[in-house]
């Protein structure tokens, strides 16, 4: 089965794109997110049931950023690389809400283009204007909207369960034109991304491919699954989907790949 090199790609990554970065997943083996139940720090109830609580969450997430241990490792680097290098648009849907792709180079100087469908953590909202700014650093309840001066209005800009995604149309108007859907580092248990592969699927005919550790909820959607961590496996794919001796083979990529992963160990 080959891929035509005229047609876009479009990759959805998760958290398990972040992990080699040192940046936990959510869904850990006892369910909580880093100490907290979900519905704690990820719901609009649990912001007014306890905002000092979820701006704190995200406030040490946001710092965390700022830790030098914490930087883009190979996988992203290897999707800026396919930006380069693919003749037609990239585009890389995240439901990251950290700032490693862009800090990879990825949607700057034209290395493809990025969407956060999920929100980000360098980022504040305002609950009265619904206006959206840069933030570096914590933000709490006694934290000054820039544009009002008003004190106590801002939230994380976040998308918490319950909450529409950001980028519906841009995302719609992508997965109605892709050879190539990739999705890399997510279990596929959180709604509408799960049903992405569905889409690429149906409405455009794109040959799919899923990177993960393990099989996970969504993966009999995909022609191909590459098991591995995704810092071996994608650079290794990248490098032989972008120049490989049958570029157009993707299946002969994915197996690049998955002795990437074999031979890490
Ligand atoms: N390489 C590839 N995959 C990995 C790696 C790795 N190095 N490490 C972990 N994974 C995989 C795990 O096997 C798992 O399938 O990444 C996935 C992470 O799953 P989740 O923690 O559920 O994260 P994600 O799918 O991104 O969550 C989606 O849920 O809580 C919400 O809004 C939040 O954006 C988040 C959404």
């Amino acid at each position: 089965m080959t891929i035509r090199r005229c047609r876009p790609i479009v990759v959805l990554t998760g958290a398990g794109i972040s992990a080699e970065s040192g940046i936990p997943t959510f869904r850990g083996a006892d369910g909580l997110w880093e100490g907290h139940r979900i519905e704690d720090v990820a719901s609009p109830e649990g912001f007014r049931r306890n905002p000092a609580l979820v701006h704190r969450f995200y406030s040490e997430r946001r710092q965390k950023l700022d830790d030098p241990r914490i930087e883009p490792n190979a996988a992203h680097r290897a999707l800026v690389d396919l930006a380069r290098r693919w003749p037609a648009p990239v585009r890389v849907i995240t439901q990251n809400v950290d700032d490693l792709h862009e800090r990879a180079g990825l949607g700057v100087a034209g290395a493809g283009e990025l969407l956060h469908m999920h929100g980000e953590l360098r980022r504040v909202r305002s609950l009265r204007t619904g206006r959206v700014h840069p933030w570096s650093g914590a933000c709490d309840e006694t934290s000054i909207d820039p544009e009002t001066g008003e004190c106590g209005t801002l939230r994380p800009h976040i998308v918490w369960f319950g909450e529409a995604i950001l980028g519906t149309e841009t995302i719609d108007e992508w997965l109605a034109d892709c050879g190539l859907f990739l999705s890399i580092g997510t279990q596929g248990a959180v709604w509408p991304a799960a049903g992405f592969v569905r889409e690429a699927r149906e409405r455009c005919a794109a040959a799919c491919i899923e990177f993960n550790l393990r099989a996970t909820e969504i993966s009999a959607w995909f022609d191909d699954c590459v098991e591995g961590p995704a810092g071996r496996t994608l650079p290794a794919f990248v490098a032989a989907l972008a120049e490989g001796g049958s570029p157009e083979d993707f299946r002969a990529a994915c197996d690049i790949a998955r002795r990437a992963a074999a031979v890490g160990g």
